[in-house]
């Protein structure tokens, strides 16, 4: 059986493709879910996703990831800055974990230089457009790999 990755989409990320494209692109979510689960199924992993714009529908997510999910990439949107609830539920998963960001929040305003999920990931992706799914990617698969 194939191994899944849960990829999480917070808030407003359904409005890729019309939403500040100068910041975020022109991609649709769908478009960046397709590539990132095209290559993981070509690598074996299997990829569920869960985009919602309510805080506790991610946060029973990456619950029920515990017993299904060996790892967990989510762009959380605007609650990477504000959800100690989320960053409490992804602390009790103990797979793989990486945050992306198609933007780099570090360059942008103030209230985007603090991630409440900072500390519980393995680490984070930011700044590389399209890419940053690619490359959140390639990170779960590096982190699993060194785990055998
Ligand atoms: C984002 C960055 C966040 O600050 C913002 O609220 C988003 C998108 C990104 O992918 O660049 O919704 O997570």
């Amino acid at each position: 059986m194939s191994k899944e990755i849960l990829l999480l989409s917070g808030p407003n990320l359904d409005q890729l493709g019309t939403r500040s494209p100068e910041i975020y692109g022109t991609q649709t979510l769908a478009e960046h879910v397709n590539r990132f689960s095209e290559q993981a199924e070509l690598d074996g992993f299997s990829v569920r996703h869960v985009q919602s714009n309510f805080e506790g529908d991610l946060i029973e997510a990456a619950h029920a990831a515990r017993s299904t999910s060996v790892a967990i990439v989510i762009n959380a949107g605007a609650l990477t800055h504000t959800s100690w609830a989320l960053t409490d539920a992804l602390a009790m998963f103990s797979g793989v974990k990486v945050e992306v960001h198609l933007s780099n929040p570090a360059a942008r305003e103030p209230f985007r230089h603090v991630s409440t999920l900072a500390g519980v990931v393995n680490g984070s992706i930011a700044g590389f457009g399209p890419a940053s799914y690619d490359l959140a990617l390639e990170a779960v698969q590096r982190l699993l790999a060194a785990q055998q």
